[in-house]
């Protein structure tokens, strides 16, 4: 029946009055744990971990016979192996910890991910980064390719490494990338994905190779489908994420990215300054974690509202758009992400009393151009929120209220900016009583076209 089957599919049947399983897949995911006694199928690896941490990854066309004692593949009609591998986490991965939601005890874990992320990559003596990876090469450009919350990684990533390592870089979404329609000539195609099994993502990555292209992916799931289709894997260490809102995951991907912009750089100032603040970030994440309190309170007020504004510039308006997507995704209130100076060309008609702006006012060169874009802002009536460095008072006169960042070079905000962000989204959301955890419509991992 396979054979008649088209498009992508992960599939498991059980025969009436038989004790087998049997399982095949195609582009979409699928695993067997192996137990002892006892084997699982899932489409994640989350779903075992209660009862196995070995596991088995099935390649696509492959017909997997699981029972309670064996697992049997074929591929093509001939017996095959497929490498049983540990997975590196535990079942308290799988637990809350006694956190109320998913979401809150990976936004609490933001600190240890860009740790264990950029752990072993650096030295401790010299301004040296090694990431596993072939960094040198004959590419003559870089592309990155993502979706959602990856995406706006990407584009944080964009900003980095256009401007520290001197390479064109372009940004696609994943879902809007053609190989047909791209330059691709010696360029090197990166592409993001936590799970590793975004379609969209997985789609775009094929055509590169298929273009001739030398092709990396950045991903948190060891086995998943992105690491069989790329030439090299990166992998980020955020651990388990079960809640849909990527969070940790996408403090890891940062991580990554500053990684690649200190390997790429010719520079060795610029790779010593990157990677001496990258050290700093843990303390500092820690810090914005220990004023959730006050970031709770301004969401309460949030969450009154039925639409909101966030606006950043330069390195932030990524971060802008990620604020904007964490809120609609979880909270369901309506978010609108804009760069600051664009708003005059058409928002301005939203903007009234009932429409609150979310304003990333990080002290870097975009600063003064941020403050005109918030007068703008305020003379026509919303509630105004920045977030600003501590011992910025020149903010206070303009906005309403506060949440105050720890001082960081301006070049790492992002990662301080953005766990603000979620918790501003977090409890707004919880205040209006939503499934954090599994918000409607929605999937972790996205493995339709
Ligand atoms: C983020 O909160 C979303 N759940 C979503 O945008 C996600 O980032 C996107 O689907 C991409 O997923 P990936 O990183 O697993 O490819």
């Amino acid at each position: 029946a396979l054979v008649d089957i088209e498009g992508t599919y992960g599939i498991v049947v059980l025969a009436e009055g038989h004790r087998e399983l049997i399982a095949a897949r195609r582009e979409s995911p699928l695993i067997i744990g192996a137990g002892d006694g006892e084997n699982f199928v899932a489409s994640d690896v989350a779903a075992v971990l209660d009862y196995t941490d070995r596991v088995l990854y099935p390649e696509d066309s492959d017909i997997v016979v699981v029972s309670e004692n064996a697992v049997t593949i074929t591929n093509n009609g001939k017996r095959v192996k497929r490498k049983e591998e540990r997975v590196p986490w535990n079942v308290e991965e799988v637990q809350r910890g006694g956190y109320e939601h998913f979401m809150l005890k990976e936004v609490h874990e933001q600190d240890r991910t860009v740790e264990d992320t950029y752990r072993g990559h650096i030295s401790l003596i010299e301004p040296a980064v090694d990431l596993g990876i072939e960094t040198a090469g004959d590419f003559e450009d870089i592309l990155l390719v993502a979706c959602g919350t990856s995406y706006h990684a990407a584009l944080i990533g964009e900003y980095l490494l256009g401007g520290l390592c001197g390479f064109p870089i372009r940004v696609k979404v994943a879902s809007e990338f053609d190989h047909r329609h791209l330059r691709l000539d010696n360029t090197w195609v990166i592409g993001i994905t936590q799970s590793g099994e975004t379609s969209d993502t997985l789609r775009a990555l094929r055509g590169a190779k298929a273009s001739g292209c030398r092709t990396l992916a950045i991903t948190n799931i060891p086995g998943s489908s992105v690491t069989r289709i790329v030439d090299e894997i990166f992998l980020t260490q955020a651990g388990l994420e079960i809640g849909v809102a990527a969070t940790k995951t996408f403090l890891a991907q940062l991580t990554a990215l500053y990684l690649l912009t200190s390997s790429l750089t010719t520079d060795i100032r610029t790779r010593e300054s990157l990677l001496q603040n990258l050290r700093m970030i843990p303390a500092k994440v820690q810090q914005v974690l220990d004023g959730e309190e006050q970031i709770a309170y301004h969401a309460r007020r949030l969450s009154r509202y039925d639409n909101a504004f966030f606006i950043g510039r330069g390195i932030n308006y990524p971060v802008a758009m990620e604020g904007a997507l964490k809120l609609k995704e979880i909270s369901y209130l309506h978010a609108e992400a804009y760069p600051g100076g664009e708003l005059k060309h058409g928002p301005f008609a939203l903007l009234r009393q009932n429409t609150p702006v979310v304003a990333i006012a990080s002290r870097d060169d975009t600063y003064e151009a941020m403050l005109t874009n918030i007068k703008e802002v305020k003379a026509r009536g919303p509630w105004v929120i920045a977030l600003a460095e501590e011992g910025d008072v020149d903010i206070e006169q303009f906005v309403d209220d506060v949440i105050r960042i720890p001082q960081v070079d301006p070049l790492f905000s992002p990662f301080l900016n953005s766990v603000a962000l979620q918790l501003l989204a977090y409890y707004a959301a919880r205040e209006r009583g939503c499934p954090i955890d599994l918000p409607a419509n929605l999937a972790k991992s996205v493995t339709v076209p």
